[in-house]
């Protein structure tokens, strides 16, 4: 939700941690802000809006040098996104700086009890109650200046999801860091450590890093890191090697993210394939930690996802049901917990987030494995969260997705969900081999395939020129096209801030129907004409009767479907492919249609307004 970064070592704090701050602003762009240890005080300088409004006025009003430092980029919960409300939040002597990411749920109660001892609130934040916890606790008996200590007294006095970071001006070599469900880790380099909310902070200094666990604080220097849990005990985290590199988190060429990472698309769907199916077309996924008996013994299958992550959920539940035969349910995360769901040891909780951090599912995650689910995470985000809490994890293989709106990411989903799918019925014998092989084959031509389709774009961009004042845009589609037409609506909402709305195209005529009138465009997913006919020819008579109300039908098919041809007034194609795996060529047009339609409109292709890439609050 938040981006934060510290640094101690040997280089300007103020680079490394603007640099951090600019790969991690997709996680909040509220305000930004930042502090250094200097001569014994704090410097700092915040600004609402965008990083580079801070920018400016550390430009205008440069800050002293220092090697030791800490960031924020914010995403607003409490307080709105003002100069006042930016982070970092000080004590009342200006000695403690603290930046915070995720929500301190008994912050009213400390405020009060704050308050009540003569302490003064400068900003509208939870996170300010910090900062006057620890100075409190920095010096007193049993702390002195121990500020991992002053840290570790004040966590226990914390109720909700934080991760905090913090410096005092008397420990000007020091920075402390606090996580609790909130995203942590750090950045291991030679003569300096980093802490971050994810890698791409400090990629271009290091690619080493430590995954610091749930209830921990950890304390960085030049030559050191430290960690315990919140009783002081040491912990020994987690090393790992971050195998991609700085370019990866860089636009290379492009203007936006967004397109760049809509670009990788093929190689990232291939790398999610690579080296898990063998030349005889078995697949191989004994990465999941979960052992052939166990897999056998599921009797339900759910999926848990938020947003884009829970459309690849329900292409899924279609997937999972054929292959396995295997009765599958996909529900929203936020929903999954809060109505008592029936889970036990036989269901295989499939939990879906590209960055692994989402809380929503974080949470279901937990509820799942208290009930005694057993769950596999698929994530892009190695060592996060969730596919940490989980009982097996399948990485999708995206690379860093930094815009906003998830695109590369998406795709592997939909694979990694194919291939547990296959993996399943492989086991269990609910398919026979040379079936598994035929889908393999076709898994295998996907990259060349969505690479077709990215070549074959440029109508779409058309289009969305000849579109961009409509007031709506609908989406329908039937089977795997339905999540593809929620996807395409989910998109062109977050990205171009128009109506869009997807439906089941056999739902129309119970109610949305009503909607279409002369020139309302909307986009019809159909499937293979080579598939079950009867689900092709169904969409092509939902195609027939929008159109005799006026619609302005964006037909989407595969290529020599002559079926479609007289009902669309725009038709875009598709290589021949399984309708069952067309939502990974089909979603890919509509991809360049909202990001084509956000910059039409003027809109940030890569932020758009009031999101955050994770969503790291419930
Ligand atoms: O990191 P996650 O996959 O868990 O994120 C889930 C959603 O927040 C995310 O997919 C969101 O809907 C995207 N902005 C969609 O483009």
């Amino acid at each position: 939700m938040c981006g934060i970064v510290g640094y101690v070592g040997n280089k300007q704090a103020l680079d490394v941690v603007l640099e951090g701050l600019r790969r991690l602003e997709y996680r909040g762009y509220d305000s930004a802000g930042v502090a250094l240890a200097v001569d014994g005080t704090l410097a700092t300088a915040k600004r609402s809006g965008k990083l580079a409004n801070l920018e400016k006025t550390l430009a205008e009003t440069p800050l002293p040098a220092s090697t030791t430092g800490l960031g924020h980029t914010r995403w607003a919960t409490h307080g709105p996104p003002t100069d006042r409300n930016a982070h970092p939040h000080l004590d009342t002597a200006g000695r403690v700086g603290v930046v915070h990411n995720g929500i301190i749920e008994n912050f009213a109660q400390l405020r009060s009890e704050l308050e009540d001892s003569g302490v003064a609130f400068e900003s509208d934040t939870d996170t300010e109650v910090v900062s006057h916890l620890l100075a409190a606790e920095f010096g007193s008996p049993g702390v002195g200046h121990d500020l991992a200590e002053a840290m570790r007294r004040v966590c226990r006095r914390l109720e909700g999801a934080f991760t905090l970071v913090a410096m005092h001006s008397d420990v000007p070599d020091a920075v402390v860091a606090a996580r609790r469900n909130s995203p942590l880790v750090v950045g291991l380099g030679d003569g300096e450590n980093f802490l971050a909310s994810d890698v791409s902070a400090f990629i271009g200094h290091t690619r080493e890093a430590l995954e610091v666990g749930d209830g921990q604080v950890v304390e960085i220097t030049r030559d050191g890191v430290t960690v315990t849990d919140f009783a002081g005990r040491e912990c020994q985290p987690g090393r790992y090697h971050v195998d991609w590199d700085a370019s990866a988190a860089e636009k290379g060429g492009f203007d936006h993210f967004m397109l760049k990472e809509i670009a990788e698309q093929p190689k990232a769907v291939a790398d999610t394939l690579l080296g898990r199916i063998d030349e005889a077309g078995r697949l191989h996924l004994d990465e999941m930690r979960l052992s052939d008996d166990e897999l056998r013994d599921v009797d339900k299958i759910i999926v848990i996802a938020c947003g884009t992550a829970f459309h690849a959920g329900l292409v899924a539940k279609y997937a999972i049901e054929h292959w396995t035969r295997v009765p599958c349910e996909v529900e929203l995360a936020s929903e999954f917990r809060y109505r008592d769901p029936i889970v036990d040891r036989q269901t295989l909780v499939l939990a879906i987030s590209q960055s692994g951090e989402t809380m929503d599912t974080l949470m279901a995650v937990r509820h799942a494995r208290e009930q005694g689910a057993r769950v596999l995470a698929i994530s892009n985000t190695n060592g996060a969260t969730i596919p940490r809490e989980s009982d097996a994890v399948l990485y999708t293989r995206a690379g860093p997705e930094v815009a906003v709106a998830s695109t590369k990411a998406h795709l592997t989903q939909l694979v990694a969900c194919y291939l547990v799918a296959l993996y399943l019925g492989q086991l269990r014998g609910t398919k026979w081999g040379d079936e598994i092989r035929w889908v393999v084959r076709e898994l295998a031509e996907l990259p060349a395939k969505v690479e077709h389709v990215l070549q074959t774009v440029q109508p779409v961009r058309d289009l969305a020129a000849s579109l961009r004042d409509k007031g709506s845009v609908l989406f329908i589609g039937r089977h795997v096209g339905y999540p593809v037409a929620l996807e395409g609506a989910l998109k062109l909402k977050e990205l171009a801030y128009m109506h869009a709305e997807g439906f089941a195209a056999g739902e129309l005529k119970h109610g949305p129907i009503a909607l279409i009138e002369p020139g309302v465009p909307v986009v019809v997913i159909v499937p293979s004409p080579r598939g079950r006919d009867v689900l092709h020819d169904k969409v092509v008579s939902n195609i027939q009767e929008i159109r005799a109300r006026g619609a302005l039908t964006v037909v989407i098919a595969e290529e020599g479907d002559d079926a479609v041809k007289p009902y669309a007034d725009h038709l875009v194609t598709l290589p021949e492919c399984p309708t069952l795996l067309q939502p990974v060529l089909a979603t890919v047009p509509l991809q360049v249609f909202a990001a084509e339609m956000a910059r039409l409109r003027g809109f940030d292709v890569d932020q758009p307004r009031n999101l955050a890439k994770s969503v790291t609050v419930e």
